[in-house]
């Protein structure tokens, strides 16, 4: 069984400036362990596309890291730009993922629609973005969480990935 190595990254300006608190990055991890999967890395960033692009890229092309999740900043605010960042780093897109999350999640709320997350893969790690709110991160992870570990199986062009087929 592949446990991902998982990355959480948090965008959010008022959060950055530690005049809100980040709840959504915290109930991600608390996802993230229940599966038995291992935190690489946790950080608060403000909505700044050059600073979310590196972060990205340094992250992804660690090695360290299987699985991006960023929460926050895919809205219609002027200053949300997570899924504009994401599309600059990423190879190839993985629209059936964000799919996905929309179809199920507009189960829950028409406010989906508002949502523009993308996801996708850079080398060998697969970034995903998941919305702001702690509830709306959370109903979203666990609509893909089901297929993550198979994703980081082909990502690695595991012998395994066969047998998950
Ligand atoms: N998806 C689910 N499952 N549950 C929610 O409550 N909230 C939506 C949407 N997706 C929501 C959801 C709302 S209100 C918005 S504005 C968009 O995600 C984008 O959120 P963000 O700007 O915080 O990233």
């Amino acid at each position: 069984m592949t446990k991902p190595r998982t990355a959480i990254l948090t965008l959010s300006d008022r959060s950055y400036r530690g005049e809100r608190a980040d709840l959504s990055g915290p109930a991600l991890v608390e996802i993230v362990k229940t599966q038995g999967w291992e935190i690489t890395e946790m950080l608060i960033l403000p909505d700044d596309l050059d600073i979310i692009r590196d972060t990205l890229i340094l992250w992804a092309d660690s090695g360290d890291i299987d699985i991006i999740l960023t929460t926050g900043g895919t809205g219609f605010a002027p200053r949300d730009i997570t899924p504009e960042a994401t599309r600059h780093v990423v190879d190839k897109l993985a629209p059936g993922i964000t799919e996905a999350m929309r179809q199920e999640s507009l189960k829950i709320t028409p406010h989906a629609m508002l949502s523009r997350s993308v996801a996708g893969v850079r080398g060998r790690t697969l970034i995903i973005n998941l919305p702001g709110s702690p509830k709306a991160a959370r109903e979203n992870l666990e609509i893909v969480l089901p297929v993550l570990g198979h994703a980081v199986q082909l990502l690695q062009d595991s012998p395994e990935a066969e047998a998950g087929h």
